[in-house]
């Protein structure tokens, strides 16, 4: 487990960023935490990390954005739907197990769903500062050396 605290919105989307270039085909990011906990900035940062130019927010209208690049991303929103059949329905084995990256706000709402290989990611607010947040990650242990390396660096 890897914790971090940052100070602005910017440092979160920076995190993400460094967390891009350590993610492979197939792999899956659970993020948990409150409204405007900081879920969509840092997998903005993760895609701006993976080259990706497109807008990235919160799927709306559909529940789930996908975004061109080498890898192809799936950006899933978990707040609106919480049964787990409309999610089953949609297909959403074929994100996780599929050669995309995947990435899935609310994660906790299907959490039966979330794959055991899944890395997980928690954000919290600091009840003492407005722009700060705690963030956990849970990830294989070569990205949490290797992460764990460049923040003490
Ligand atoms: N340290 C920080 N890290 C991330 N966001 C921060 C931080 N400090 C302030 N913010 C602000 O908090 C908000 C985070 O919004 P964001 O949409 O990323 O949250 P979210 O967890 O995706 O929320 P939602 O549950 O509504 O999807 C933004 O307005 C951002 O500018
Ligand atoms: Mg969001």
């Amino acid at each position: 487990m890897i914790e971090i605290y940052t100070y602005s919105a910017a440092e979160t989307e920076k995190f993400g960023k460094q967390i891009a270039g350590l993610l492979k085909r197939g792999d899956v990011i659970a993020f948990f935490g409150d409204l405007a906990a900081g879920k969509t900035t840092m997998i903005r940062g993760i895609c701006r990390g993976l080259n990706i130019r497109q807008q990235v927010e919160s799927p709306t209208y559909t529940l789930v954005n996908e975004y061109r690049s080498e890898i192809p991303v799936y950006h899933i929103d978990c707040y609106r739907e919480s049964r787990l059949e409309e999610w089953l329905e949609l297909g959403i084995n074929d994100y996780f197990f599929g050669d995309g990256i995947t990435l899935v706000e609310w994660a906790g709402t299907i959490e039966e769903l979330i794959p055991e290989s899944a890395y997980r990611i928690w954000l919290d607010h600091d009840l003492e500062r407005e722009n700060s947040r705690r963030i956990r990650l849970q990830a294989d242990k070569t990205i949490e050396d290797v992460l764990a390396a460049e923040m003490s660096s």
